[in-house]
């Protein structure tokens, strides 16, 4: 066991230790790398664990986008604490079984324990509870079936959702995972911010109402992943409460900067929400792997997941202790409460305030810069850490800005310092700079300020 951790670690470490000079992403090739290593057949018998790992860390580990590195700013970084990556390890060697309380009692209440942080993180009352997920996306799914639960019957196909034009796409897919038409969903327009219009909300529901259907559920963003816009929770609940309809909050990407005072100001009413989802694989920087679902009833949590089995140990009963399949799909489940627990124990919840915070200020200070830059338009300002923005000319017509401007992102990230991402607005083709890595500080903004730049004067 020693000479596997031995050799694995001499790898990580010299890995980790490059991640600031390795490119931000490295994908040349990769798509023949990945053809040439289909095996249909499997191994046999065993071969040395060098000559495995040779390979994995020298030519297909690289072969990647940087995920871990400063540079990342695509998509929704997190980074992956190094924490969580020994938290696992111990996870995995130990192999506790925490789908049931009886298995593994204590490390059932550690992982209890972190979900009761979240709630506290968010202002949940007691009666809160929840569970980690593997995601964000199984973690809306979650929250979409206990709506269903509570508030339709058996026959749910008049069941209503409404969510605006920018939410997520896993709430599309959860809605039709959880067996509702695609016609079921409301994308309700979102104004100049990219906000969800609540007259537009209102007048849908009327609408349905007038039609003999059942609104069920609002999922308001607290971050959208397009922009980084966060809806008007708290005029969103008192719609949901006048209507006596599920509010969940899709926080998966925006959630944990609540811990930030500029954060907790942005997400005014998410406690008032019945559900929540929050991604510690996102702003909390554990490596990917765990979302997680909080909800302020968490009998309601239960009365959507539990079902008796006569091979099953006896379940809990008492208050505050909780049975991980009874308020899940799941059943067997890896120990990934310490993946999370860990990392909060040994660095304490101001570091994460802090890193977030300087986040924030990373995406201003990029903010200001980039209207410095002639031509250059803010097509979204930040809300928390994402900024939209486009180069823009006077003469040329749609879709030849659109081409410009993808012309300027592969050429910032040809430079390999950053990677950028890009997205539409309205028929608008923009790049958006997504600040969330912890490995991301100021000296790697300034070179994706630089790189842009560049990129736009040769374009
Ligand atoms: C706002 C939002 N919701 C949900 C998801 C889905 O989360 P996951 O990828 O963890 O399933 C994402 C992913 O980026 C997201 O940004």
């Amino acid at each position: 066991m020693r000479r596997m951790v031995g050799l694995a670690m001499d790898r990580i470490v010299e890995h980790i230790e490059s991640l600031p000079q390795q490119p931000a992403a490295d994908i040349e090739g990769s798509l023949e790398l990945a053809r040439s290593l289909i095996e249909a057949d499997p191994p046999e018998s065993g071969a040395p664990f060098e000559q495995l790992l040779d390979p994995l860390f020298r030519e297909w580990i690289p072969k990647s986008f940087n995920t871990a590195g400063p540079g990342y700013l695509a998509y929704i970084p997190g980074g992956g604490i190094f924490h969580t990556a020994v938290a696992d390890l111990i996870a995995d060697a130990v192999n506790r079984y925490v789908g049931v309380f009886a298995a593994a009692p204590a490390l059932v209440q550690l992982e209890s324990n972190v979900i009761r942080w979240f709630c506290r993180f968010v202002g949940y009352p007691a009666g809160a509870g929840g569970v980690l997920t593997t995601g964000g996306s199984m973690a809306n799914f979650t929250a979409l079936v206990t709506a269903r639960n509570e508030k339709l019957g058996d026959d749910f196909r008049g069941g209503i959702l409404y969510a605006s034009d920018q939410v997520h796409h896993s709430v599309q897919k959860a809605a039709s995972l959880a067996g509702f038409p695609h016609s079921n969903v409301r994308e309700i327009p979102t104004d100049d911010r990219l906000c969800m219009r609540l007259d537009g909300l209102e007048e849908s529901i009327a609408r349905d109402r007038a039609g003999g259907l059942e609104p069920f559920m609002i999922v308001g963003s607290a971050g959208t992943t397009n922009t980084g816009a966060v809806d008007d929770l708290r005029g969103i609940a008192a719609i949901a409460r006048r209507h006596s309809i599920w509010f969940h909050v899709d926080a998966a990407y925006g959630g944990f900067f609540i811990l930030t005072e500029r954060g907790r100001a942005v997400m005014r009413g998410i406690e008032e929400a019945d559900s929540i989802t929050l991604d510690p694989h996102k702003a909390l920087f554990i490596p990917y792997g765990t979302g997680s679902l909080l909800v302020r009833d968490a009998a309601a949590l239960q009365r959507a997941h539990s079902l008796h089995a006569v091979y099953l140990p006896q379940m809990q009963e008492e208050a505050g202790l909780v049975d991980f399949c009874e308020i899940s799909p799941e059943l067997s489940r890896s120990f990934r409460g310490i993946r999370v627990w860990l990392p909060l124990k040994m660095a304490g919840v101001d570091a994460f305030r802090r890193q977030l915070d300087e986040k924030l200020d990373l995406t201003l200070w990029a903010t200001e810069q980039l209207r410095l830059i002639p031509g250059v338009e803010i097509v979204a300002e930040p809300q928390l850490s994402i900024v939209g923005f486009r180069f823009v000319r006077q003469g040329l017509n749609s879709d030849e800005l659109n081409r410009i401007n993808e012309r300027i992102l592969a050429r910032i990230n040809d430079r390999k310092r950053v990677m950028v991402t890009s997205t539409v607005v309205r028929g608008r083709y923009v790049i958006r700079i997504c600040v969330v890595s912890f490995r991301t500080h100021a000296d790697r903004m300034a070179m994706a300020i630089e790189d842009i730049r560049a990129a736009i004067a040769e374009a």
